[in-house]
């Protein structure tokens, strides 16, 4: 893919109001966009989250009730719920130190040193108090992962805040699970009637926020 294909692609995404829910992503691109997820980069590696496909129409109709009744969320092909840890415990460093000596093929004690300096900085260390805010910055890094892939496959997109987390993690029974939700992801096709398919780009001038200093 080149630069001019790349520009094109992400002037061509926008997000979308209206879906069309006769169309499907096929398999094949859902396994990319969901491995755009997997992906993502996190802070040390910790992959502070969950990312919930919610394909069932029933608990769709819930969720669009609480989302500012946005058609998106029951039109989209596939309605991803991004949630993040709320807490970080050791059992949850450990889990990830685990993980990487078994893909690595190294003892789980060479990685003693990062264990404990996650430990003391995450579970012990005064970040500990502020784990939801950490967590939620990681997530919006997935959530723009996902939307540039689709984008790049020229599949539609609609990041969504506007809704209440509150209820979705009552809906999608997150509560005491050690995850909440944050956002969520509306990917499927644009409705050939979305007026804002139409609508030009507002940006500022690259002048205004892209700053060399030399
Ligand atoms: C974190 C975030 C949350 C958003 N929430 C909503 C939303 O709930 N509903 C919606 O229609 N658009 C939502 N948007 C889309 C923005 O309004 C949109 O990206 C912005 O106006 C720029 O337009 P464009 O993406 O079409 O280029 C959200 C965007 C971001 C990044």
């Amino acid at each position: 893919m080149n630069n001019e294909t790349i520009l094109k692609q992400l002037n061509w995404r926008y997000a979308v109001k209206k879906m069309d829910s006769s169309k499907k992503i096929s398999a094949t691109d859902w396994n990319t966009l969901s491995e755009s997820l997997r992906l993502a980069p996190s802070s040390f590696g910790l992959q502070p989250w969950k990312f919930l496909v919610v394909q069932n129409p029933a608990i769709r109709k819930q969720l669009f009730e609480v989302s500012w009744k946005q058609s998106q969320v029951e039109e989209c092909s596939h309605y991803v719920v991004i949630a993040t840890r709320t807490d970080m415990k050791e059992s949850d460093i450990q889990k990830f130190i685990d993980q990487t000596a078994k893909v690595r093929g190294i003892p789980a004690e060479s990685l003693d040193g990062y264990k404990n300096m996650m430990i003391g900085d995450l579970v012990k260390g005064p970040r500990n108090q502020v784990i939801k805010w950490w967590a939620q910055r990681q997530a919006y890094i997935a959530m723009g992962f996902l939307m540039e892939t689709a984008a790049l496959l020229s599949i539609d997109t609609c990041p969504l805040e506007g809704l209440d987390p509150a209820e979705y993690d009552r809906i999608l029974k997150l509560e005491n699970t050690g995850y909440a939700t944050v956002a969520a992801v509306a990917c499927g096709y644009r409705h050939p009637e979305d007026k804002y398919q139409s609508a030009k780009k507002v940006r500022f001038d690259s002048k205004d926020v892209i700053e060399i200093i030399s």
